[in-house]
């Protein structure tokens, strides 16, 4: 079975979705107690693709993240390097272009998207700060981005009882529905290594995103920042 170390050594988180590609989407819907529908729902409104709108949707997985662009007219290009969860992906909606791709170097033209976006895979990513970069490179001027990740709930004792509930609970739950507990295990450490809002705010503006804000999902469980190409 195979878990990513907080090193984020590329080849092993790769191996590590390849491992959990047949359940993933399953196993996201229980341990977010149903929440991800309404992220994806948060996330399509802050994009706001329109019919025509070309829109990379980075560390894609299995492609379901990608699926409002499509609904909403978009030329969504899902992207991720996992072959294994890009494999999953073509079974279950063979209609997108999934595409391989490393977040770092992206298969990309400058300026080739008026949209990009990225669902619960920054934190995955070894070089955050190389994936902010490149997705501004391949962003047209004027163009946007929008962030989806797990981020600090802002009450603290919700905080609190959030941290437990994650590294307690998380672990046997994963163990009854997915197919690498372990890799759940890895999750919730990586979760409370992340940034906070401001923190990844920060980072997005050294990359060389402007206007940047955010806003809170689920108390902070999860944030969505967003920034434009200038
Ligand atoms: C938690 S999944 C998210 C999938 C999808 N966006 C969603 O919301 O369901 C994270 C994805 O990030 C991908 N990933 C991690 N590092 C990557 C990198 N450097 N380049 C491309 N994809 C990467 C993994 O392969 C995995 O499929």
């Amino acid at each position: 079975m195979t878990r990513a170390s907080l090193e984020k050594q590329p080849s092993e988180v790769a191996a590590m979705f390849d491992g959990v590609a047949a359940r993933y989407d399953l196993t996201n819907d229980v341990l977010s107690l149903g929440q991800t529908r309404l992220w994806r729902k948060a996330v399509a409104a802050a994009v706001g693709a329109r019919p025509g709108d070309r829109v990379l949707d980075l560390a894609a997985g299995t492609g379901t993240s990608s699926l409002p662009f499509a609904a909403a007219g978009a030329q969504v290009v899902p992207c991720d390097f996992s072959l294994g969860m890009l494999r999953e992906g073509k079974k279950r909606h063979p209609g997108l272009p999934l595409t391989a791709g490393d977040a770092t170097r992206l298969p990309f033209k400058d300026g080739a998207f008026d949209a990009v976006t990225i669902s619960f895979g920054l934190r995955n990513v070894h070089d955050t700060d190389g994936a902010l970069a490149e997705m501004l490179r391949v962003t047209r001027p004027g163009g946007r981005i929008v962030i989806c990740e797990f981020s600090h709930p802002t009450w603290r004792p919700f905080r609190t009882v959030y941290t437990e509930y994650l590294m307690r609970a998380l672990p046997p739950v994963a163990t009854a529905v997915s197919s690498n507990p372990d890799a759940y295990v890895y999750l919730a450490e990586s979760i409370r290594a992340w940034p906070d809002q401001q923190g990844l705010a920060a980072r997005m503006g050294r990359a060389g995103w402007s206007r940047v804000a955010w806003r809170n999902l689920t108390g902070g469980v999860v944030a969505l920042h967003r920034g434009i190409r200038r």
